[in-house]
């Protein structure tokens, strides 16, 4: 069997997280330079039968049956070798790398099920086509987030700026100008089953408060240019900002993201807002090109190294 290397893309959400568990669409877009990769090697001299996980990021040295049957790489393998009815377990070690970190907002757990689900495939002779890495991409999710509505999944299987919604298909989005990110970490590590399973006690204590907001988020991802063609700025921006205070208002937010927020609007940034599922992990600003570089150099250093740019480049419709 030949050595085998795949990867997948992190991503970030742009408008819409947390709505778009209720049903409410939401619009994310993948971060190509942030990524998990996946290296698989045939283990010619170990024992028959025996998969190795090496995931340094995740500390684990083990073999995949000493995995509970919860964790996501238990399920994505598992469900892999279901997928393709394979009953023995492949003898080889599986290597798992990443730029990415856990828990920050950028999608490391949807990451490193589709470049899991991706790799073995193939390893195995029978790459999947990506409908069915999505699919099973998205059971390993509900392993970690509980219940994922399945934007991180699609987005990073397809890599691509996407529209999404609960129950609808997922619409590619081709932006016919570039648009320009600067991404910082707010050092907090949170998890999104946590924020999620949050914001669902809220709703249930304040249905009225909690349900207007949520529908408000998702007016405000309809109003957004429907798939990032007539990209107006202002427009963007203004909903964006919106979409911040309203998750500020969910309690989604905290202090730490604010301040990085505060930082990137003050240093010249159209827009700001935490993306994930907040409570920390990373903040996004849109920025103008020329305006890159501040934004850049005043996030580095509020977040002590932790900033990067990223940009959508212009696709012909
Ligand atoms: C996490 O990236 C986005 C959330 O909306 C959860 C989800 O959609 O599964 C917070």
């Amino acid at each position: 069997m030949p050595i085998i290397s795949q990867s997948a893309s992190g991503k970030a959400i742009l408008l819409g997280e947390h709505a778009v568990v209720y049903g409410q669409p939401a619009i994310a877009i993948p971060i190509s330079s942030r990524r998990v990769t996946v290296r698989i090697e045939p283990n010619l001299t170990g024992p028959s039968g025996k998969l190795r996980v090496i995931a340094p990021i995740l500390d684990l040295d083990l073999d995949y049956m000493d995995l509970p049957e919860s964790h996501p790489i238990y399920q994505a393998i598992s469900l892999t070798l279901m997928e393709l009815e394979i009953e023995q377990i492949p003898t080889c070690t599986l290597n798992i790398s990443t730029n990415l970190t856990v828990s920050s907002g950028l999608g490391f757990s949807a990451a490193l099920a589709v470049a899991i689900i991706k790799a073995l495939g193939e390893f195995l002779g029978h790459p999947l086509d990506l409908e069915t890495v999505n699919r099973l991409a998205f059971i390993c999710e509900t392993f970690v987030h509980g219940h994922p509505s399945g934007i991180d999944n699609t987005t990073v299987t397809y890599e691509k700026p996407i529209l999404f919604q609960k129950g609808f298909e997922p619409k590619m989005l081709k932006p016919n100008k570039a648009l320009h990110f600067v991404l910082a970490d707010s050092g907090i590590r949170k998890s999104t089953h946590d924020t999620v399973a949050q914001l669902r006690e809220e709703l249930t204590l304040n249905p009225d408060y909690v349900q207007t907001r949520i529908e408000e988020i998702g007016n405000l991802v309809r109003k957004a240019s429907p798939n990032l063609t007539d990209v107006n700025r202002a427009l963007q921006a203004d909903l964006i900002n919106r979409n911040q205070e309203i998750l500020r208002e969910l309690y989604l937010s905290c202090p730490e993201l604010d301040r990085l927020i505060d930082i990137a609007l003050s240093n010249g940034a159209l827009a700001a807002k935490l993306t994930g599922g907040g409570k920390g992990g990373h903040m996004l600003a849109l920025v103008e090109e020329s305006q890159i570089e501040n934004v850049f150099s005043a996030l580095n250093q509020a977040s002590g190294g932790k900033a990067f740019h990223t940009s959508l480049l212009a696709e012909e419709n």
